[in-house]
């Protein structure tokens, strides 16, 4: 089994709560539960986790480069706005997929902007959970290349 982040940044916790008609209806424990099963199902052991602070995003996306083969970040609002994230991320040498919830080029201005994007191998929005799920793919489909 490859091992993966799933990372989950500020605010998600509160999915199922938060803008529901933005973000759905599942909460974060539906979504990582639905990401572990379809990961043991394509040979990934996906472990998820969540913080709202930028220090301890960056610090797990630098620990994570000891053990993972792949990251799937979600960086919510520091999307728009984390240099410090950005950096982090051209730091490690694993592959980081950006994936959102939502169309954020359907949305505010402000959102449409990533500066984590540039630093990423590719960047998935708009399909609810499934932006996630579609970025496991992604992973597994490099990872078996690696292998191969
Ligand atoms: C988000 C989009 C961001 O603009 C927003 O700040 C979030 C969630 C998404 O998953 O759609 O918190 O990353």
């Amino acid at each position: 089994m490859i091992p993966i982040l799933v990372l989950h940044g500020p605010n998600l916790n509160l999915l199922g709560n938060r803008e529901p008609d933005i973000y759905g209806h599942l909460s974060l424990d539906d979504i990582n539960q639905r990401l572990i099963e379809l990961g043991t199902s394509i040979g990934l052991k996906v472990e998820c986790k969540q913080s709202n602070h930028e220090g301890e995003l960056i610090d797990t996306l630098q620990q994570a480069d000891q053990w993972t083969k792949g990251i799937v970040f979600n960086p919510a609002g520091y999307t728009h706005t984390s240099v410090a994230l950005r950096d982090a991320i051209a730091t490690i040498n694993v592959p980081v997929v950006e994936v959102h919830l939502s169309n954020t080029q359907a949305r505010e201005e402000f959102r449409h902007r990533s500066l984590i994007a540039p630093v990423c191998m590719g960047t998935i929005t708009g399909f609810g959970w499934y932006s996630y799920a579609l970025a496991l793919y992604a992973l597994a489909n490099i990872c078996g290349q690696q292998a191969s």
